[in-house]
């Protein structure tokens, strides 16, 4: 399909396991794409591998000066920008086993996380936006998590910015839809990365609480986002679409009575 043929994308954290297979996919549905990424050297190296159509570029959500000059950078290169893909988030390790509960989590931790997830798609949105505003026609996407739906032992950092993310999605959506401007969120359970298949024991366990019989790949998320990019979704605005194998849709317990029920002691809850 070529959806998004003559559209210009950037997509932030373009470098990762999400942002790259995305970049993939925008570029077999005819996109150009920026590949923005804190790592510069990844996100040219695929950048490199997509071949011409896609740009490296460095891009810290955390620094306003360096999105307003990746998006002006973008603007020059190709003449125009159509979709602003979020994607970029504090995913390191030694950040995230810091970011545990309201009591022991360094505040610097709080405060980098918040600047990347949050307020690094607002200044992207800033910026990006009245170019669109000017085409009269954008489709912003931001990366969400089922972590911003629901409480968990530890991670209070990335969950709550996670849920403003799904805020701040409605936010935008809802002041500059009128002016032909789309956002909506992907909300990702597991999903295979390379990074994510390094923890086995967290996928097997987050597996039992999926309804679906495997669990999610890049290329599910690269999926969607293209369609949320394409003008086949014009109509659909404000969501967060939930990508997470029906991970959040049942009663808490199900794991347990499909293993009650295996144990032949079924009958101790009819
Ligand atoms: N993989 C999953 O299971 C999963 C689940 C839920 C949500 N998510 C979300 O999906 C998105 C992508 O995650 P991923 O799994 O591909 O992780 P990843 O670590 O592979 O990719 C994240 C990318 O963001 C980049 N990045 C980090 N800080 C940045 C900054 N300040 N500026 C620009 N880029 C920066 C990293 O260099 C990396 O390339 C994130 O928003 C993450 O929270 C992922």
């Amino acid at each position: 399909m070529n959806r998004l043929e003559g559209k210009v994308a950037i997509i932030t954290g373009g470098a990762g396991g999400l942002g790259s297979a995305s970049a993939k996919r925008f570029i077999a549905e005819g996109a150009r794409v920026v590949v923005a990424d804190l790592f510069e050297d990844r996100a040219l190296a695929v950048a490199d591998a997509l071949g011409p159509n896609a740009v490296g570029m460095f891009y810290d959500a955390s620094e306003d000066s360096s999105i307003e000059a990746a998006i002006a950078k973008t603007v020059e290169k190709f003449g125009r920008l159509d979709i602003l893909f979020n994607n970029a988030a504090l995913t390191d390790h030694k950040m995230h086993v810091q970011d545990r509960t309201s009591i022991d989590i360094p505040l610097e931790v709080w405060d980098k996380t918040m600047a990347i997830n949050v307020r690094g798609i607002l200044v992207g949105c800033r910026y990006a936006i009245p170019h669109m505003i000017k085409a009269g026609t954008g489709s912003i996407i931001n990366t969400a998590s089922d972590s911003g739906f629901a409480g968990d032992n530890v991670r209070i950092a990335y969950g709550t910015s996670k849920g403003a993310v799904i805020t701040l999605t409605k936010y935008i959506a809802v002041q500059h839809g009128r002016q032909g401007i789309r956002c909506n969120a992907i909300a990702p359970g597991v999903i295979l990365t390379e990074q994510m298949k390094g923890f086995p024991v967290l996928a097997e366990t987050i597996h039992r609480h999926v309804v679906t019989p495997r669990l999610g790949e890049p290329e599910d998320i690269a999926a969607l986002a293209a369609f949320l990019a394409a003008d086949e979704s014009s109509y659909i605005t404000a969501q967060t679409i939930q990508c997470d194998g029906g991970h959040l849709a049942h009663q808490p317990q199900l794991a347990d009575m499909i293993a009650l029920e295996a144990s032949g002691r079924g009958d101790v809850i009819e």
